[in-house]
């Protein structure tokens, strides 16, 4: 009898445990007999407690400009009306991301010519350029970025106009500009 009590307490104890280790993203029982021990009691994978996929901690932003905007070469665009800003990454004031944490994010981008006019626009990774679009139409036209990039906790990421150009947007904020962590 008592040894179904021990036996049960240490079972409740392991499993307790588990899920400690379960939810807080812990890498260092990789591969280890109790992780596997742990998984098989709580018929679960590891990755799915990860605490990180938590809509409050995964770094992501998403900002709009609610006006056009004339720029001068290498200008940052400052995409003004922010929509989401988990981590707060994002500083709408110099338009540029900060990577609170290193790890591969996708950022995209959506920039619209005023009419008729040419624009070429950059996006960055601190001081290099890493993709470009270029725009020339017979009206409004918008153009699109979009890049997954590795990157170490405090790289900045911007978009940049390439000369002097109009940034094209209004109320129906044609201009955004996003990123969002994939991985770790
Ligand atoms: C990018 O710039 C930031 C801010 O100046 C700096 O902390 C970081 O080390 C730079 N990263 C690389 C890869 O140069
Ligand atoms: C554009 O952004 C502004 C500011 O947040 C918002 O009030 C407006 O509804 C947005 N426009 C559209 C078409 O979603």
């Amino acid at each position: 009898m008592n040894l179904i009590i021990i036996y049960s307490i240490s079972i409740l104890t392991l499993v307790l445990y588990g899920e400690m280790i379960m939810g807080s993203c812990d890498v260092k029982l990789e591969g280890s007999l109790l992780k596997d021990v742990v998984e098989i009691l709580l018929k679960k994978d590891s990755d799915k407690g990860c605490a990180l996929f938590n809509r409050k901690k995964i770094p992501a932003f998403s900002a709009a400009m609610t006006k056009s905007k004339s720029l001068s070469s290498k200008e940052i665009i400052k995409f003004n009306k922010v929509f989401t800003n988990i981590q707060n990454g994002y500083n709408p004031s110099t338009g540029i991301f900060t990577a609170p944490i290193a790890g591969v994010y996708q950022f995209s981008s959506v920039v619209m010519s005023d009419n008729g006019k040419f624009l070429v626009a950059t996006l960055w990774l601190n001081d290099t350029v890493v993709s470009s679009v270029y725009i020339k139409g017979s009206a409004y036209q918008t153009g699109a970025l979009s890049m997954i990039l590795d990157v170490q906790k405090g790289d900045q990421i911007a978009v940049k106009s390439y000369g002097n150009y109009v940034i094209y947007s209004d109320s129906l904020n044609y201009s955004t500009f996003s990123g969002s962590l994939i991985s770790q």
